[in-house]
């Protein structure tokens, strides 16, 4: 994997490390940022070495700021349909993903920033950042599964809430509606998230991936039918 213009990508101890690194434009996510996790996220898939995968952004004001609003609102309509339909792309890859996802969340985390911590497993924030999908107010709807991760993640009324009124969350808000796992103080992120990632390598590595899929592969169907998926996997697991 050569290197990329727009994200860093270390791997150490089974964790892979993904930083979103535009620090200058608050790490707002461009055609290349996309194109850069695509590939990123693809070599991550086949890398059994990977057994856990935390996605932070570079500097300290951001997370991710949402789409490249610079590139986005200037881009002609075929580009746009034609960045939409890879975005569609990249949100299939981080849900193909085995590997559990950790987002260390800092600052802005607006927009495609959200959605992108929305498709990770778990999000540990520092006190000081504000969520939000403006979207709407801007015109156009989340283009990345913000409606449709949001609802499952924290209910349908705080969703709606978020959506329809361009309502901003702090942490302690985000962390009492079930958006954040853990807030933590500024500092202490990054080696929470690392600790945490350690924790996760330390298991057996089917076992992880088996109850990640089995709680995601379970959401969509009735109980009984999840259930009988529960005993499938965990009769693979044992195997
Ligand atoms: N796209 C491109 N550049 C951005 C950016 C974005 N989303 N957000 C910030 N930047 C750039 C600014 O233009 C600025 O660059 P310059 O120094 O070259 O002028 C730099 O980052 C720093 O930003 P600010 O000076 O604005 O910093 P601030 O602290 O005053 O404000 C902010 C921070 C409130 C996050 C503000 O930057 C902002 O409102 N940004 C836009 C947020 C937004 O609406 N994102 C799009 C969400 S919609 C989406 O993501 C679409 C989709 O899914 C399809």
């Amino acid at each position: 994997m050569g290197a990329f213009e727009t994200i860093i990508y270390e791997k150490c101890d089974g964790i892979g490390h993904v930083t979103l690194n535009r620090p200058k434009a608050l790490n707002a996510f461009s055609v290349r940022m996309r194109d850069d996790l695509h590939e990123v996220l693809s070599a991550i898939k086949a890398d059994d070495e990977v057994r856990v995968v935390i996605i932070r952004g570079a500097g300290d004001k951001a997370f991710c700021a949402g789409a490249d609003l610079k590139e986005f609102l200037t881009a002609p309509s075929v580009i746009q349909a034609r960045r939409i339909r890879s975005l569609r792309d990249l949100w299939r890859l981080f849900l193909s993903l085995q590997q559990p996802l950790i987002a260390a969340l800092h600052g802005y985390v607006l927009g495609s920033g959200m959605e992108i911590a929305m498709f990770c497993d778990l999000r540990i924030a520092s006190p000081d950042v504000t969520f939000g999908l403006p979207e709407v107010g801007l015109g156009i709807l989340p283009g990345a599964g913000g409606t449709q991760t949001l609802p499952r993640i924290i209910g349908l009324s705080g969703a709606l809430d978020m959506l329809l009124t361009g309502r901003r969350l702090r942490s302690q808000e985000a962390l009492a509606m079930g958006l954040v796992n853990r807030v933590v103080p500024v500092d202490r992120l990054s080696q929470t998230c690392n600790d945490i990632a350690l924790k996760i390598v330390s298991f057996d590595s089917r076992a992880v991936k088996g109850a990640k899929q089995a709680v995601y592969g379970g959401m969509d169907l009735t109980l009984e039918q999840a259930l009988e998926l529960e005993k499938r996997i965990a009769e693979i697991v044992r195997l």
